[in-house]
Formats: C-alpha cells, structure tokens, sequence
C-alpha cells in the first residue's frame, strides 16, 4: 500500500520524506488556500521533494476550462496528477485529460457507481472520501471495500486512494479492503508507529543496558 502525504504544508510534506513514509502528495483548494501563498510555488517545491505523484485539483466546473487548468497544471512538473471533481463535466474533462497523456485522480467520490463511472473515464486513481461519509452516519470503508472488488471484477488499472482519513484504524480498514493508496494528513501518519508498548519496552532496554556500562 502506497502512503501520499494528504497537506500542502511544505514542511511536513519534508518531514514525512524524510521518514521515509512519502510515496506522494495529495493537496486541494482548500489546503493550498490555507497556505497563504501562490499555489504555482507550493506545487513545485512539493513535486521537488517528493519523487511520486502529486495532485492538485482544477477549480473551474465546466469540462473545457477544467481541461486548460489540468493541462497547466500538469506543465508544472511531471509529478502533477490533475484532481477533477466526480460531476459530469469534470468526468468529461478526465477523459480528455487521460487521452493526452495526463494522469487523473478523481475526487469527491462517495459511491461505488461513482468510483465505477470515473475508471470507464480513464482515472488513474479514484479518491473516496470515508471520513465525510462517516460524517453524516455512512460507513466509509465500506465504500472503499466496493469500490476495491468493482475494480478487480473489470480489470480496470484504476487504483483507489482513499482520502478524508481521519484516524488510524480508517488506515487500517482501508488496507483490509485492498486500497491502493492512503493519502494521509500528518497528524495521523505521526500515530502509524505509536505504540505505548514500544515505548515502555525500549525505556526498559535502554535501563537495563545503560547498567552495563558498555558502548556499541
Ligand atoms: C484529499 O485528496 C482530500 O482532498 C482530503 O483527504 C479531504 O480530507 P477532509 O475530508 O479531511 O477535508
């Protein structure tokens, strides 16, 4: 399962490389607005630091000028993964992306027969949203879980990266039902090796060595 950083916080975006952990990036309008800066340098310094895929997402909703954004989004570097919302006109745009050339994840997606209509447009990648599901009493993995068969049934190489992650055990779920990718936000990928266990069993180690008087 590949880990994408789900932030367009530089920064962090450099910490979890440096981990180690950063398959790729997943940013959107909203957390590239909370950046305060332009989204063109943001997207570049994150496609420099991470060797793998990084979406950023069309804001038009009409498919010929979401097809211009991608595009001009895409020049940006070769990392550029374009994000178009799951509407008509955006599914639209996908394909005429996917047709030059350029890899599509499509997001916003909250039901299987979205997910299905995305991968018949071309998507690279299909981003459910299970922490908004949840939001509203749905149950996100499960989403994810169909969508995962429905893919596998057709032979579709459209990967499903599971979005709007909130917390540990939805990461876990997630690779249960076989997804792809999980773009995570960093407050959550912190917690993937936390174990109060590990911290109590190395404390204890490190006593009983410390004892020894030695050095390695
Ligand atoms: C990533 O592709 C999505 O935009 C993001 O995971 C949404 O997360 P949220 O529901 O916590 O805003």
């Amino acid at each position: 399962m590949k880990f994408f950083v789900d932030s367009a916080d530089v920064a962090e975006i450099r910490e979890v490389a440096n981990w180690g952990l950063a398959d790729g990036v997943t940013t959107n309008p909203s957390l590239l607005a909370r950046t305060g800066r332009p989204y063109a340098d943001v997207l570049r310094e994150i496609c420099d630091l991470v060797d793998g895929p990084v979406s950023a997402e069309v804001v038009s909703t009409d498919a010929p000028a979401m097809l211009e954004e991608g595009q001009k989004l895409a020049r940006l570097s070769p990392h550029v993964v374009v994000k178009c919302p799951v509407t008509i006109e955006g599914l639209k745009a996908a394909k005429a992306l996917s047709a030059r050339g350029i890899k599509v994840n499509v997001t916003l997606v909250f039901s299987p027969l979205q997910g299905l209509a995305a991968a018949k447009c071309g998507a690279s990648y299909i981003s459910p949203f299970i922490g908004r599901l949840d939001d509203i009493g749905q149950d996100g993995v499960a989403v994810v879980d169909q969508l995962v068969r429905i893919l596998r049934n057709y032979e579709y190489p459209t990967q499903v990266l599971v979005a709007s992650i909130r917390s540990t055990d939805h990461l876990l779920r997630a690779a249960e039902a076989g997804a792809h990718v999980a773009t995570l936000p960093f407050n959550v990928m912190k917690q993937i090796v936390k174990h109060p266990l590990t911290d109590v069993g190395l404390e204890n180690f490190l006593a009983d060595w410390r004892k020894t008087k030695q050095t390695i």
